[in-house]
């Protein structure tokens, strides 16, 4: 069912009836899209769906097992990204690949350098290429920095200057707001308004279905590796959207909240340094304390002090009754004090290896066998079992490559392994990033079990307001290095929370 968009824009990109086999895994099923000139289309479905997969196959990341790709009405069968590049087909990836310590121009010219009669690099006509790019997207980034200087928006607009740059046609957004705030967001979506003027063509993916009206004109919902079907923005309600994704409906987005009074698991006093100012605060059991704030206001900081990663000035920890002081994040692990990244890619996970290997790592005294200086491989097995199901992780079995699962079934592992560590205190960073609808209820279930059932403390750091609001007992809300209110559950609502985080 596709229906003419009323300004019957040109079709750039067709794809009909795509298969895609790893191994034994089927990832699409029959999959066809659209990409129209001067037009954003999003791609919706759930975690492990094949969005990514799709994404890889139109940009020459991985070639199709069969299916038919039309560009510009000619058979395009792209060999890799450069080949697709030079034809203007550019993908910004979920997870971005340019962290280095290269400059900005050095990154944005990586294997497509212009070079002077004597073939040496004309650095001049470089620089002046890519500072008339910045301008054109209005953005402000000194071509002479580091990659690793910048913020994730702002690698995000490199890789959207290096698009410009290319000429490209279509440009593909694999979940690019993922880990931006409100103000960044509103900064990419001028952004893509631009390029849409300059009849470019989004393909744009996101977990956030809000975004969705906002920026884009058209979206080809996927399920399960088989196309659902192609719908004007509009023409559904975000429940039937949900409904189209996930099979089912899902109507209320969070667990009823229940009150036990908890006692006391963590005590922080008086915790300074550098970046964070006059630290008080109390964590009980039974009870999920969160911490809102933009970003910059040092929340992921604030926790990554407490386990040891950044020097202390001045600090008084009272856990489980005793004053502790962690000296690296293993010390707190094997206090039961588990940190949970937000950075699954670089801090998170172990990409070459397995699910199994992933979830048992932080664990690995549970298998020690009495007496015996080795480790139990049938106790490891169990173990991981048993998380891997509790999480609901959507892979065949847990020898697969965490590398090779969707960017949300990572996700899920990485709170498999946290759980799998008997924590008594759970620090949640960004728990539900990249994580569709129907599973983010699934883990905020497990956030609900384990509050309800261990006796423990639970912190969920977010920038997802409507999150904080719907899970968190009570809020802390911090601004630049110091916590400026406590919200309780009756008086939360967003303005409350902004009016203290701006
Ligand atoms: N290189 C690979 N090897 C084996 N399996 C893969 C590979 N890449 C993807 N898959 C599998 O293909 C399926 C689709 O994954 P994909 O990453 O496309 O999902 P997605 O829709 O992008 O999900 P998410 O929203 O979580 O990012 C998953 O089952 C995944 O494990
Ligand atoms: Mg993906």
């Amino acid at each position: 069912m596709i229906k003419e968009h009323k300004n019957k824009n040109l079709k750039i990109l067709r794809l009909k009836n795509i298969f895609k086999k790893f191994g034994d895994v089927m990832a699409l099923k029959g999959v066809s899209l659209n990409s129209y000139e001067g037009l954003c289309m999003a791609v919706l479905g759930e975690n492990g769906a094949g969005k990514s997969t799709l994404m890889n196959i139109i940009s020459g990341v991985h070639q199709k097992t069969s299916g038919e790709m039309l560009y510009l009405n000619q058979e395009y069968i792209p060999k890799n990204t450069k080949d697709a590049e030079k034809l203007g087909v550019v993908i910004i990836h979920q997870e971005l690949n340019t962290v280095n310590d290269m400059t900005v121009l050095d990154n944005v010219f990586l294997g497509s350098e212009i070079r002077t009669n004597l073939g040496t690099i004309n650095y001049k006509k470089q620089l002046s290429i890519l500072k008339e790019a910045l301008q054109e997207i209005e953005i402000n980034i000194d071509p002479m920095i580091e990659m690793n200087k910048l913020s994730v928006a702002e690698q995000q607009m490199i890789e959207i200057t290096k698009a410009i740059i290319r000429d490209a046609k279509v440009i593909i957004m694999d979940e690019p707001t993922s880990s931006l705030s409100n103000k960044e967001t509103l900064k990419l979506f001028e952004v893509i308004k631009k390029m849409k003027t300059q009849n470019k063509s989004i393909i744009y993916i996101s977990h956030r279905l809000q975004e969705i009206p906002v920026i884009c004109e058209r979206m080809t919902i996927i399920r399960d590796g088989t196309f659902i079907g192609e719908y004007l923005v509009g023409e559904l309600s975000e429940d039937e959207i949900i409904a189209k994704m996930v099979g089912r409906n899902v109507t209320e987005k969070f667990p009823a909240k229940f009150k036990k009074p908890g006692q006391k698991i963590l005590e922080v006093r008086a915790l300074s340094n550098s970046f964070l100012k006059n630290i008080n605060f109390q964590v009980n059991s039974n009870e999920i304390l969160g911490f809102a704030g933009l970003v910059g206001a040092k929340r992921t900081e604030l926790f990554k002090t407490l386990i040891g990663l950044y020097q202390k000035d001045n600090l008084e920890m009272i856990y489980l009754g005793k004053e502790v002081n962690f000296k690296s994040p293993n010390h707190a692990i094997r206090k039961n004090f588990y940190y949970v990244t937000e950075d699954r890619k670089l801090e998170g996970l172990h990409l070459n290896e397995s699910i199994k290997f992933n979830i048992s790592l932080s664990s690995i005294d549970k298998f020690k066998v009495k007496f015996l200086n080795s480790i139990s491989n049938a106790k490891e097995i169990k173990n991981s079992q048993f998380y891997f199901q509790k999480t609901l992780i959507k892979a065949p079995d847990i020898d697969r490559i965490a590398g090779n699962l969707s960017g949300g079934n990572q996700q899920k592992v990485l709170i498999a392994k946290a759980l799998s560590a008997n924590p008594k205190i759970i620090v949640f960073d960004e728990p539900t990033r990249g994580v569709d609808v129907g599973a983010r209820r699934e883990i905020y279930d497990l956030i609900y079990e384990f509050k309800k059932n261990n006796n423990g403390g639970i912190v969920v750091i977010s920038n997802d307001l409507p999150e904080i609001i719907g899970l968190c007992d009570r809020v802390l809300v911090m601004k630049k290095g110091a916590i400026t209110k406590e919200i309780l559950e009756t008086e939360m609502d967003q303005e409350t929370i902004l009016r203290y985080a701006i």
